[in-house]
């Protein structure tokens, strides 16, 4: 098990890139190969979350070429005429791969079993299996919750369905649109509110008809999506621990370009500057995908409160949401945000946990957590417990806190950032 070791820094000017956006890649390597030709794909994420579903599709029959460099792609379209893999798909950690592809799935003539890592394997699969299967789809997983190893036995033709999700989850909603892409007639999902809709814009990017009423996304069987170049940008969830290390620290500045700036995941840049930080956006709304620079500057923070409709757009920056209000002149509130519990660990104890070790008050709450800043936090030793997004928010954590802070078991990073490492080390060069 690696470790990484970090030590506080004074203050920092930056400018940098973040790798490609991980729920676009993942997408782009689906509907292109549902696609009726090729797809070229620029600013694809190499992570292992995102091989993963490229090995998924290779082993379903799909031809994927790497152009030169890691990031960019051809993808030949075979128009959802998959092969039976004859194996089993291993789906690594990735929850966006096992939940995207048990809907592609579901509409295959074949059966196929979908295994994932230790902490893939504790996470919910009901929530996608209750859909599929009324649908028409045969899905069988472990226990209660429908774990890992599933086996889905595709039914095409799927029916069509009217399905009431109770949770807002762009994977659910996505496995339903990509199992409706080839039921009889009108498949439509309604959300408790809206999660990210990065597969409802590819869909229009690729000229699959698809309408959004309210929180209700509906699809029309039958449809294949038309053979496009794919622009992916850079990842704001990545760009969360920058900006949160930027924001946090007074005098700071920070420049990201060519990143992701969708309406519904900017929630980071919301909160952030509800907490006292000045970032400017500058958005460019041409392309799939809305996209530009992020500028921030830092200072002294104060708390907020999260929660209801704002929490689908920062689902994935709450563990190190959690490290600004820690750093934040008094108690933040988190609500609403049961669905950290069953992320690659349980977010909201192990949150809890780390920060209690760098002498931080945290109260714990079924859906939440109410944590008071701290002037300085305290160097401590960090698990992982083999999760990326806390690795990679304690290790800016690190950057604030006194002595050395060490954080275990950072090998799973690679899950969606490579190369955050080499960043943390020219940050900590950049200190002035
Ligand atoms: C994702 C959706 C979110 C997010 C995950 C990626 C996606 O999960 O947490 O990291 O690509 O659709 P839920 O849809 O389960 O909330």
């Amino acid at each position: 098990m690696a470790d990484l070791r970090v030590k506080k820094v004074k203050n920092f000017a930056a400018e940098l890139r973040v790798p490609g956006d991980k729920s676009i890649s993942h997408r782009a390597l689906l509907f292109s190969a549902l696609s009726n030709g090729p797809c070229h794909i620029t600013g694809f994420l190499n992570s292992e979350d995102c091989q993963s579903t490229r090995h998924a599709l290779e082993a379903m029959g799909v031809v994927i070429e790497t152009c030169g460099i890691a990031t960019e792609l051809t993808v030949e379209g075979c128009r959802g005429q998959f092969r039976d893999p004859g194996k089993e798909i291993d789906c690594g950690n990735s929850g966006t791969t096992m939940r995207l592809l048990s809907g592609l799935l579901a509409a295959c003539p074949f059966s196929t079993t979908l295994i994932g890592d230790a902490s893939l394997s504790r996470r919910p699969m009901d929530r996608v299996a209750i859909p599929l299967k009324k649908m028409g789809a045969i899905i069988t997983g472990q226990g209660d919750r429908c774990t890992a190893p599933i086996t889905i036995k595709g039914k095409p033709p799927l029916k069509a369905i009217h399905y009431d999700s109770p949770v807002a989850s762009a994977q659910i909603k996505s496995a339903i649109l990509l199992a409706g892409l080839s039921a009889n007639g009108k498949t439509s999902v309604t959300e408790p509110h809206p999660s990210r809709d990065h597969t409802e814009r590819m869909l229009n990017y690729l000229l699959v008809k698809n309408i959004r009423e309210g929180d209700t996304v509906s699809i029309w069987g039958g449809q294949t999506p038309e053979s496009r170049d794919i622009q992916v940008p850079g990842d704001i969830s990545s760009a969360a621990f920058w900006i949160v290390a930027a924001a946090a620290r007074d005098g700071a500045s920070l420049l990201i370009d060519q990143v992701g700036l969708n309406p519904t995941r900017v929630g980071i840049l919301n909160v952030m500057t509800r907490m006292g930080a000045t970032i400017i956006e500058r958005v460019d709304t041409t392309g799939c995908e809305p996209m530009g620079s992020i500028e921030v500057h830092g200072g002294r923070l104060k708390a907020t409160e999260i929660g209801g409709a704002e929490i689908p757009t920062l689902i994935d920056e709450i563990p190190i949401l959690a490290i600004a209000a820690a750093l934040a002149e008094g108690t933040t509130v988190i609500r609403d945000a049961a669905e950290l519990r069953v992320k690659e660990s349980d977010r909201i104890s192990v949150v809890a946990a780390n920060l209690r070790k760098m002498g931080v008050p945290v109260t714990e709450f079924g859906d939440g957590m109410e944590i008071t800043g701290v002037e300085e936090l305290v160097g401590a030793e960090i698990e992982s417990l083999g999760d990326h997004r806390i690795a990679m928010a304690f290790a800016i954590a690190g950057l604030f806190a006194s002595g050395e802070t060490v954080i275990k078991g950072v090998e799973c990073i690679e899950t969606s950032y490579p190369g955050f490492m080499e960043e943390l080390a020219l940050l900590q060069g950049a200190s002035i």
